[in-house]
């Protein structure tokens, strides 16, 4: 019997960390990189010592709860937590670690994509090409609208919000305002040249491209509700690469199809892998299948981050990246 402690990864991960892991631990990974349903979840809260979920499982109280448990670490894959039951976990006293930091330029590169690809139609473009539609260049073909001068409001104002200011302001010219549930210091507003709106109402009226960086959970359920889909400019755009219930997507089907905005990148949705059908038979929304954080190098450092977070744990030290 082994003595290394038992981990299982839900998913399937990069070559060199599953081999890292290895030989470090006894190691159980999840060889059909579907999601494991709850019963599974449940065998493993009763015969490993950690488990590392992704997004696309769901740790809630019932599972924590599990009878006879042996698990007391989560270390989670990824920056969000939401599909944790963080408070239960408290009670319980397992422990739970994140990844922040190392897919913080990653997401916020592909902010700044479905930015450029819903602001200059390239998904509109792409598939007038591979259709076999485009009929050769003309003075008013596909005309998107440019960004340089226009005003980027961020929701949520933390690393991957600040670092898709940078590249918006520095790459692209843009002015940035943000709201946050608090106000960043002086001189990160100095930095990013960063206006700061106490209010989402007017933030969202005021801006020509609203971009979504805050956590998923109760407190941002349908943050973009009708209503403030209502406020907003008939030419913004809405990015949201966060969680996709922050968004009400129905609302938003109907803003697009109605022209009360002129588009939206989404990279997350609601009831993922589903996506509203309604999004679907739009032109004026780019849709990503949940990308922020995959590059090769990213998925790497992710997998890395949960290691030092278990061999921290399991050596009796402080967690690198606690939240729980
Ligand atoms: C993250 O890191 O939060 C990604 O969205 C995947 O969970």
């Amino acid at each position: 019997m082994s003595a290394r402690p038992r981990v299982l990864l839900t998913r399937r991960w990069t070559a060199e960390v599953e081999q890292y892991l290895a030989e470090r631990f006894d190691v159980t990974v999840n060889e059909s990189d579907t999601p494991l349903d709850a019963a599974a979840l449940t065998a493993a809260m009763q015969s490993q010592d950690a488990i590392c979920p992704t997004v696309t499982d769901r740790i809630d109280r019932q599972l924590l709860a599990a009878p006879n448990r042996r698990v007391r670490l989560i270390g989670n894959y990824g920056v969000g937590f939401n599909h944790v039951d963080v408070e239960a976990a408290k009670e319980f006293g397992i422990r739970v670690s994140n990844t922040p930091d190392v897919l913080t330029d990653t997401t916020a590169d592909l902010a700044i994509l479905l930015m450029l690809m819903v602001s200059r139609r390239a998904g509109e473009g792409e598939r007038e090409l591979r259709e076999g539609r485009w009929t050769g260049w003309r003075p008013t073909h596909l005309m998107g609208q440019g960004l340089a001068g226009k005003t980027l409001g961020l929701i949520g104002f933390g690393r991957i919000a600040q670092s898709t200011a940078r590249k918006a302001r520095l790459g692209l010219d843009m002015r940035i305002a943000y709201n946050s549930r608090r106000r960043a210091a002086a001189d990160v507003e100095a930095e990013h040249q960063a206006t700061y709106f106490d209010s989402v109402d007017e933030l969202v009226a005021a801006c020509d491209v609203i971009s979504l960086h805050c956590p998923g959970g109760a407190s941002t359920h349908h943050l973009i509700s009708a209503e403030r889909l209502r406020r907003m400019k008939s030419t913004a755009l809405l990015i949201n690469t966060a969680r996709g219930p922050v968004v009400d997507e129905a609302a938003l089907v109907e803003a697009l199809s109605q022209g009360r905005i002129a588009g939206a990148g989404l990279d997350v949705y609601e009831q993922e892998p589903k996506v509203h059908p309604g999004l679907l038979a739009l032109d004026n929304v780019v849709l990503l299948p949940h990308l922020g954080s995959a590059t090769r190098e990213t998925r790497t450092a992710m997998g890395m981050r949960v290691a030092e977070n278990l061999e921290a744990f399991f050596a009796g030290r402080p967690l690198r990246d606690p939240v729980v």
